[in-house]
């Protein structure tokens, strides 16, 4: 049995402005390493993915996606997405953060597994920041 005391050592390489921002957060938290941090961040991911797929059955749902409409081809591929998924999703708001940065909401209602295949389609994209999907049990 593996125990969370049984540390492995790993290398990883990152783009420097992601680090940057990493290491502002930790030092603004307090973390006392950056160990520490990637420890914690790596379990938020985990227990975001676990709760992903206990989602199941017929959801409303919300997706908030912050991205580059910069990014050379990248409003086209998230509009097609959008267009391949009629009749799941409901409706989709857009507002112009920055000069290069549009945040999108996206109102879902269908099947859980489609909703989470939207999002995480959307998420793989590069030039997309982040994806966040909020889903709500239907009750009659
Ligand atoms: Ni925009």
């Amino acid at each position: 049995m593996t125990h969370d005391n049984d540390l492995s050592r790993i290398g990883i390489s990152l783009p420097k402005n992601l680090l940057d921002k990493f290491d502002d957060i930790l030092e603004y938290r307090g973390y006392s390493s950056r160990s520490e941090g990637i420890r914690d961040a790596i379990r938020s991911y985990i227990t975001y993915y676990q709760w992903m797929s206990d989602v199941k059955g017929d959801r409303q749902g919300v997706i908030t996606m912050v991205y580059d409409h910069e990014h050379r081809g990248l409003m086209q591929i998230l509009t097609d997405i959008q267009h391949n998924y009629l009749n799941v999703i409901q409706s989709s708001l857009h507002s112009h953060v920055s000069h290069d940065k549009c945040v999108e909401i996206i109102l879902l209602r269908g099947d859980a597994g489609i909703i989470k295949e939207i999002a995480e389609r959307l998420m793989a994209q590069k030039g997309v920041e982040s994806v966040k999907l909020t889903t709500i049990a239907i009750e009659d």
